[in-house]
């Protein structure tokens, strides 16, 4: 099986998706093996049990320092020995020692086309403000790998959404989610778990599906 772990802070729709296609036989050979929140709140949680999928709780007020947390998480993630680590709306900063120790094997969706609209404080629906600011007619959503930079590795699929007269960020936000984010994040998955994708210079290249 392809071990899968998703970190999640919220309402977990791009989970759901992922949950959803790993059950309609989409991603023959892939197991989401165990969800991971920083807020033991969070409605992705409920999602993941309801799915019989193991859920754990990595909360930063737990712990009395940054580091402290950052080994707690890093301990939480390779306890499910995950093949790919997915970022689905998860709204802390991936600590060094994750990303040096999963080189290309973490991902992270983002609500727009990559390099528009990313970076230091671009996320949830920040990213749609500026987007309607700017009065693009085209926004969309990117699935990238994570690097030590913000919202800068290599980029794996992105996928265009049209801008409305009318939009507000909530809108366009549930639009771009429905139209973009939980079709190329479960679709990113296959990719990876099919062994297509590969990195050359920061710039991925996805195979052919391989006939037979
Ligand atoms: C999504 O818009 C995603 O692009 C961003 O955070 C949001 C998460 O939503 N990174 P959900 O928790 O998957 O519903």
């Amino acid at each position: 099986m392809f071990r899968v772990a998703v970190l999640v802070s919220g309402g977990g729709t791009n989970l759901q998706a992922i949950i959803d296609r790993v059950k309609d036989g989409s991603l023959p050979g892939v197991g989401i093996v165990r969800v991971i929140s920083n807020n033991a709140g969070a409605y992705a949680l409920t999602r993941a049990k309801n799915a019989g999928i193991e859920g754990v709780t990595v909360s930063p007020k737990e712990y009395e320092t940054r580091e402290l947390f950052n080994k707690a998480l890093l301990r939480a993630v390779k306890e499910a020995s995950p093949d790919l680590i997915v970022l689905a709306g998860f709204l802390v900063t991936i600590p060094p020692e994750l990303i040096r120790e999963y080189p290309d094997r973490i991902i992270n969706i983002h609500p727009s086309l990559i390099p528009s609209f990313c970076g230091k404080g671009c996320y949830g629906l920040h990213v749609h403000e500026k987007a309607l600011a700017r009065g693009v007619k085209v926004t969309g959503a990117t699935v990238h790998f994570v690097n030590e930079g913000l919202d800068s590795g290599p980029i794996i699929l992105q996928k265009p959404v049209a801008v409305e007269d009318g939009d507000t960020p909530e809108i366009l936000q549930k639009r771009v989610m429905e139209q973009a984010e939980w079709i190329i994040l479960p679709r990113a998955i296959g990719l990876i778990a099919e062994g297509r994708v590969s990195v050359e210079n920061g710039i991925t290249h996805i195979a052919p599906k391989k006939q037979g």
